[in-house]
């Protein structure tokens, strides 16, 4: 086996690499939406318990098999345990899949980001801009290809020089928009046509105060499942993504410290971004409108008209927006192509520069067919979580709703009962560190993630 020569520089720049694959989608446009729905201050606290006590387990699982056998999850999971090989391709589809449409929504992205610099952004506002930009023939694609071109830049240009030199500026600016324009939301206020004045306040309060209004215990439960589920997928984990950046890390790096910052990183940034949107959409269109939307029609259809609102400081501050969430993506789809690029690599026995052509190339291909999905291969597919979806959606579906906790099952078995969690541990005290939630990882990895994860799965399956 070929010895890996790339390694993030030291801890820093694993961190923010590593924060910069969790920050992404689900934090801006997933988290705000559910904290909404799930009487606000209420869902986050559940989800910050649920940081504290579970998050570290799985993140801190990726990287210590990373680390330890140095490889992609392709071969770690072999390299474990011969008969577990199977486990570890099965990870590399899930970034495979998942680079063909964040590369489209990245695409979307760029093309709010060009048509706000290029002041259009009534145009943006419009009701239907959105579908119809998205079915229409040429723009999404040329879009989703320069999108792509940038992620494929960084990845090209390597583990240290691409990645984490990226992730250095990228991070610590995205923070500060997140910040700035957060800040920004509280001090709205706006009268509507029948008179009613709402304030940014007034909408941090419905955001972060918790409401037990009409709370039962199975509705709490759901509350509970679905930030169990937000949080695995902000955090990146089983998808061989934090595995690869794990094999990265060099030996004297403390894990343990690492892993809680990462996590620090990615909640701050969800509850600043709920702190950003759900004031600004219930200023202007009131607190029912955050519920309504979620993903990607928060993000494309309601927000332009809220910064439509805004007048000309709206211009501006959808300018920060769209390039914050352009950051926020950017390095997450590094994550993602790395990974792949990293494990075609060690299957191919090829260069880094080989791979990331090929790489790119067949993404432009998948991008290509997802983009299609909303005129040539357009059809509405009923998915057995009760939504209806396109191309893309089935996408994420398979990906993350199905593919992803398996995943996770399957290696909280093969860590928790096949080779036991002192596996994982030793790796994090390699240096003789402090692993202070040293029984909790135990519990946690036995039994508590794979129950909710078989429960996670059984749901999106549609049979519970
Ligand atoms: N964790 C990212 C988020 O919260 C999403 C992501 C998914 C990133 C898959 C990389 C891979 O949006």
């Amino acid at each position: 086996m070929e010895q890996k020569k790339s390694s993030f520089t030291g801890s820093i720049g694993f961190v923010l690499a590593a924060a910069g694959s969790a920050v992404g989608l689900g934090n801006i446009w997933r988290f705000p939406n559910l904290a909404a729905k799930h009487g606000g201050g209420l869902f986050i606290l559940v989800y910050i318990a649920l940081v504290l006590l579970f998050g570290f387990a799985l993140l801190m699982t990726d990287i210590a098999i990373g680390r330890k056998t140095g490889m992609n999850a392709g071969n770690a999971y072999g390299a474990i345990s011969k008969k577990w090989k199977w486990v570890g391709h099965l990870t590399f589809v899930v970034p495979a899949i998942i680079m063909m449409y964040y590369t489209v929504i990245g695409g979307w992205i760029l093309r709010y980001f060009t048509e706000y610099v290029t002041f259009n952004g009534a145009t943006v506002a419009q009701d239907g801009y959105f579908g119809s930009f998205i079915s229409s023939p040429v723009s999404p694609i040329v879009f989703m290809l320069i999108y792509l071109l940038i992620t494929a830049v960084i990845v090209y240009a390597g583990v240290e020089k691409g990645i984490e030199k990226f992730s250095k500026i990228v991070m610590p600016a995205l923070l500060l928009l997140i910040a700035g324009i957060a800040i920004y939301s509280l001090t709205l206020s706006y009268t509507d046509a029948s008179g009613v004045t709402r304030t940014g306040l007034e909408g941090a309060a419905i955001y972060f105060v918790p409401n037990f209004e009409g709370m039962t215990f199975g509705k709490f439960i759901n509350v509970v499942l679905d930030a169990m589920n937000q949080m695995f997928y902000s955090l990146s984990v089983a998808m061989g993504i934090m595995i690869t950046y794990g094999s990265y890390v060099k030996k004297d790096v403390n894990i343990n410290k690492s892993v809680t910052q990462i996590q620090l990183f990615d909640t701050m940034v969800a509850i600043l971004s709920g702190m950003m949107i759900v004031p600004a959409v219930c200023v202007f269109f009131g607190p029912e409108r955050m519920t309504e939307e979620a993903g990607a029609g928060l993000m494309f259809v309601t927000l332009p008209k809220v910064f439509e609102n805004m007048g000309f400081a709206g211009h501006i501050v959808a300018i920060l927006f769209f390039v914050m969430v352009a950051f926020a993506a950017l390095t997450s789809s590094v994550s993602i192509m790395e990974t792949v690029v990293a494990s075609c690599m060690e299957y191919f026995k090829k260069s880094r520069k080989q791979m990331s052509l090929l790489v790119a190339a067949c993404a432009a291909i998948g991008a290509l067919v997802v983009c299609l999905g909303y005129n040539v291969f357009y059809f509405e597919l009923a998915l057995p979580n009760g939504t209806v979806g396109q191309i893309l959606d089935v996408a994420d579906y398979v990906s993350n709703s199905v593919i992803m906790p398996f995943i996770t099952i399957m290696t909280c078995v093969l860590i928790g009962w096949i080779v036991k969690p002192k596996w994982v541990i030793d790796e994090v005290q390699l240096n003789g560190e402090k692993f202070g939630r040293r029984g909790l990882y135990i519990v946690i990895i036995k039994f508590v993630a794979p129950v909710v994860m078989t429960i996670l799965l059984l749901k999106a399956l549609g049979i519970f």
